[in-house]
């Protein structure tokens, strides 16, 4: 069998190319994960040879990578705001741009040291929540998916970072089982609007009841946002991703349940609008 080394790999990026905007990043964070070392030691070791196993692992990985399957899917796992996270294809695949809600929800956490309930509305892979509960000790939080898989994955991930202790996972619809008290809701709930959701890659390998917001994408959006007054507490905040394009709706929306709250939108590193907050 012809000798392959990571050197090798790397140099083939192109293959990937059309189907990933990180071809090269992928193909580090396989070799780390098929060699079973950090991604630093795969750059710095491009003369290391693959075994035979390792070699196969690649050979079978590549085809489906080129076919649109996430990479997180392949590996097991993703790193999001710098904890790695466990993913199935129950889960959706956590995005950078999730991380912009982490740090304003974070960055509201620290101004309160007294103990804080928080929520976590659809959940998923519980990468919002966990990374959370991870870096605010004051926290205590609730965790929702209508998911039972999704919060399978959830559980695993809040142990893996052993925040377990802290944590209540709760299969059901947004925070309906709950009454008033939250001082901060999260949410990254479906808002792709129905009918995009045949022309998206994405829909092909993520799970539809990860992504699909209804007729106008803000089904699940609305709905939590007219419960709002029931869930936050007095000085309580709500912060929800939103679509690009959603920002002056959900905007609204807000601003009718709270008329005299403070509705701020803010933009992800694209320059995309990206998240609302609502500071009761
Ligand atoms: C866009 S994914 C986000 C997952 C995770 N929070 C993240 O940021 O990566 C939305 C999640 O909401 C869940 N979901 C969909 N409808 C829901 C509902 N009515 N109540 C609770 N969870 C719901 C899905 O199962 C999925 O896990």
């Amino acid at each position: 069998m012809e000798v392959v080394h990571v050197g090798d790999v790397l140099r083939n990026a192109q293959i990937l190319a059309g189907e990933s905007d990180t071809p090269g990043l992928d193909l580090q964070v396989l070799l780390a994960a098929v060699t079973g070392r950090e991604r630093a030691w795969v750059l710095a070791h491009p003369e290391a040879e693959l075994n035979m196993r390792q070699v196969q692992q690649l050979e079978a990985a590549l085809p489906r990578l080129q076919a649109g399957e996430p990479l997180a899917y392949l590996t097991g796992q993703r790193e999001f705001f710098g904890l790695v996270f466990e993913i199935s294809p129950a889960v959706l695949v956590p995005r950078p741009e999730t991380e912009l809600l982490v740090e304003q929800a974070l960055a509201w956490l620290r101004q309160h040291s007294r103990p804080l309930r928080c929520a976590d509305a659809g959940t998923g892979s519980g990468c919002i929540g966990v990374t959370l509960v991870f870096h605010a000790p004051n926290v205590i939080l609730t965790a929702t998916d209508i998911s039972r898989d999704a919060l399978q994955i959830a559980r695993r991930n809040a142990r893996r970072h052993q925040v377990e202790s802290r944590v209540s996972f709760v299969q059901g619809s947004l925070l309906q089982a709950f009454g008033d008290g939250f001082d901060l809701v999260c949410a990254n709930l479906p808002y792709i609007p129905h009918a995009d959701l045949a022309e998206l890659k994405v829909s092909c390998w993520e799970p539809q009841q990860a992504l699909d917001g209804g007729a106008d994408g803000l089904a699940w959006l609305r709905k939590l946002i007219e419960d709002a007054p029931r869930l936050l507490a007095p000085q309580g905040m709500m912060l929800l991703e939103i679509e690009a394009r959603q920002a002056a709706a959900v905007s609204c929306l807000a601003q009718e349940q709270f008329p005299s709250a403070t509705v701020r939108v803010f933009q992800d590193l694209a320059g995309h609008d990206r998240l609302i907050q609502i500071q009761r």
